[in-house]
C-alpha cells in the first residue's frame, strides 16, 4: 500500500529521528533498526525506516522486493521526488523509505554538491509531523551517506558486535560525532549501545562480558556514563525473520530476542516522553 501515512495528520509535534551508526560492517545495524521499528509500530507509534544503504537490507528485511519499487532514497535525495512520493506501507505497519542500487553511486554524486552532509535532513523536514518515530538505517564505512544519516538524526544508537575490533572503533566514531557536531554546528546525542553476543556459546557469553567491561571503562573515561548498554542474545530467528521480510515483533514476538527488543523498544519511549536525549 502506498502513502496511506497521508491519511493520518502531520501534526506540529515532529519525529523523534535515530540512526543506526556503526562505521564496522555487520555490527547489527540494520537487524536492530527494524526490529525496534517493529515494537514501536506495535505499540501504534507511526514508524518510518529509512534505508540509506545501497545493500537494501532494511527494505528486503521488511519484506519488500527491490525490483518491484519505482522510487527510492536516492530520488530523494538528488532532487527528483518529495520523501512523500517514495514512502511504502509494509506487512508490520512500518513505513519504509526504500532504497535502491542507484545508491552505490551516490557518494560520487553528492561529492561535487553544496550542503552534501545535509541532503538527507533537508528533506526530513517534510514529513517529520506524519510519524512519531524515523529510524535510519545507516551504511557501514565512512561515507557520505553515513555522515548525511547522522547529520539528519539528533539520536544515534551504536550496534556492537562482541568483537574487540568492533569495541575498539568507539573512539574514531565518537571523534567523528565531535568533530561533524563542531563544524556542522549540530548536536547528535549518542543513546544507547547495543551489544550482540556472536552465537550461544559459554565462550562467547564471556568474550561479551569482557567487551562490555571494556565498553564501561571507555564510558568512564570519557565522560560517558549516562550512555546506556542494552546485551542482545545471539537467536537463529533473526535469520528466519528476515527471511520472512518481517520484524521480530511481528514474527516470534515472545522470543528471547524478541522481548530484548522489546525492552529497548520501551526505554526509547520513556526517553522520548522525558525528553532524555
Ligand atoms: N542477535 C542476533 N542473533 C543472530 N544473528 C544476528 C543477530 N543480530 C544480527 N544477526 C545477523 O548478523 C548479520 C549482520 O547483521 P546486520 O545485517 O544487522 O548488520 P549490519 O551492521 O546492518 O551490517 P552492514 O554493516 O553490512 O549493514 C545478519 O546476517 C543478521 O541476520
Ligand atoms: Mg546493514
Amino acid at each position: 500500500m502506498k502513502n496511506s501515512f497521508l491519511k493520518t495528520s502531520g501534526g506540529a509535534k515532529k519525529a523523534m529521528i535515530i540512526a543506526f551508526v556503526h562505521h564496522k560492517g555487520g555490527t547489527g545495524k540494520t537487524t536492530s533498526c527494524l526490529n525496534i521499528a517493529g515494537y514501536l509500530a506495535k505499540m501504534n507509534k507511526r514508524v518510518l525506516v529509512i534505508d540509506l544503504d545501497p545493500q537494501g537490507n532494511a527494505t528486503a528485511g521488511l519484506g519488500i522486493d527491490r525490483k518491484t519499487i519505482d522510487f527510492s532514497v536516492y530520488d530523494v535525495l538528488f532532487g527528483q521526488k518529495n520523501m512523500s512520493e517514495v514512502i511504502l506501507e509494509t506487512a508490520s505497519g512500518v513505513c519504509l523509505a526504500p532504497s535502491s542500487l542507484d545508491l552505490l553511486a551516490a557518494e560520487t554524486h553528492m561529492a561535487g554538491k553544496p550542503n552534501n552532509a545535509s541532503l538527507l535532513r533537508q528533506n526530513l523536514s517534510y514529513i517529520t509531523g506524519f510519524f512519531d518515530y524515523v529510524l535510519i538505517d545507516v551504511p557501514p564505512g565512512s561515507t557520505l551517506l553515513m555522515i548525511n544519516g547522522i547529520v539528519a538524526s539528533k539520536n544515534i544508537i551504536i550496534p556492537l558486535d562482541s568483537g574487540v575490533f568492533a569495541y575498539e572503533t568507539l573512539t574514531t566514531l565518537r571523534s567523528l560525532v565531535i568533530e561533524l557536531n563542531k563544524e556542522l554546528g549540530i548536536e547528535t546525542n549518542l543513546m544507547m549501545m547495543l551489544l550482540r553476543r556472536n552465537s550461544i556459546s559459554v565462550m562467547d557469553y564471556y568474550q561479551t562480558w569482557e567487551v562490555k567491561k571494556l565498553i564501561k571503562e571507555f564510558l568512564v573515561e570519557n565522560n560517558m556514563t549516562s550512555l546506556k548498554i542494552f546485551t542482545l542474545p545471539y537467536s537463529r530467528k533473526i535469520f528466519k525473520a528476515q527471511m520472512n521480510g518481517l520484524p521480530i515483533s511481528h514474527y516470534a514476538p515472545l522470543s528471547c530476542i524478541g522481548m530484548a527488543f522489546k525492552r529497548i523498544a520501551k526505554k526509547i519511549l520513556v526517553m522520548n516522553k522525558n525528553k532524555i536525549y
